[in-house]
């Protein structure tokens, strides 16, 4: 059991899947999004609706994610960052993984009131329907369309910074970074 769990120096199995999982997830849902939004809204092309009903569904599941996710961080010891860096880089690391957390859970929540302010059901795989976080509100519907695209592509930027360090410091600084987030 005590091997499952993050230890002072390294995440452990379970942070390490989680974060890999998610990764994937996450990556998918930004391309379903941008290809979904692409596609012409045409009548008898059914495309466009199949992709956004199964954007919707596993943007629920990574909302699912991350709240047992990040009780499981708060429960644990947090690794420590790599040893020997600059503090505006302890400073910037911790940031993007902070901001990560607040778009991990921003970007599911403004596409559940989205589809419940524009009075659309969220069907989680012809399972059941998600319950409405909100009543109808056009306002709202607008407003938080606006918002998921911008969370979007802050996503997309932090991911970039956050895989762009990863890779620095694992193949030019040499360190365990990397290593600390993959499995023994
Ligand atoms: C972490 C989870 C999510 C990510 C990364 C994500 C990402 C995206 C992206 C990249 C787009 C395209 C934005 C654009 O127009 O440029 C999009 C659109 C959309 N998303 Fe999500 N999404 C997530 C969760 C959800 C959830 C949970 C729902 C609803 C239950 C949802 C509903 C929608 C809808 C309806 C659109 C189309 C909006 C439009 O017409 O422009 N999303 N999403
Ligand atoms: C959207 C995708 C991603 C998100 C949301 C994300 C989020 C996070 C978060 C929140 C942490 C802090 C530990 C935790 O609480 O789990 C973390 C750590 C880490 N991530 Fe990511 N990550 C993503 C993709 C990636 C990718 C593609 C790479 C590598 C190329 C990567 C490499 C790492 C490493 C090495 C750490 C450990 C950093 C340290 O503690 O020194 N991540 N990530």
């Amino acid at each position: 059991m005590e091997a499952r769990l993050d230890t002072s120096t390294r995440y452990g199995p379970f942070a390490i899947a989680l974060h890999w999982a998610m990764a994937v997830l996450l990556v998918a849902l930004l391309a379903l999004g941008w290809t979904m939004v692409s596609l012409p809204d045409v009548g008898y092309d059914t495309r466009k609706i199949t992709l956004i009903l199964v954007h919707k569904a596993m943007g629920m599941v990574a909302l699912a994610l991350v709240a047992l996710r990040l009780s499981w961080r708060l429960r644990r010891p947090l690794p420590p960052l790599a040893g020997g860096l600059p503090q505006w880089q302890q400073v910037a690391a911790r940031l993007v993984h902070l901001l990560f957390y607040a778009l991990m859970f921003a970007l599911p929540l403004t596409g559940w009131v989205m589809s419940s302010a524009g009075g659309y059901p969220i069907p989680f795989f012809g399972w059941f329907d998600v319950p409405d976080i909100t009543g109808p509100n056009e306002w709202l519907f607008h407003r938080s369309i606006e918002v998921h695209r911008w969370l979007a592509w802050s996503l997309a930027a932090l991911l970039v910074l956050h895989a762009g360090a990863a890779v620095h410091h694992h193949f030019v600084v040499g360190d365990d970074t990397l290593r600390k987030m993959l499995p023994d």
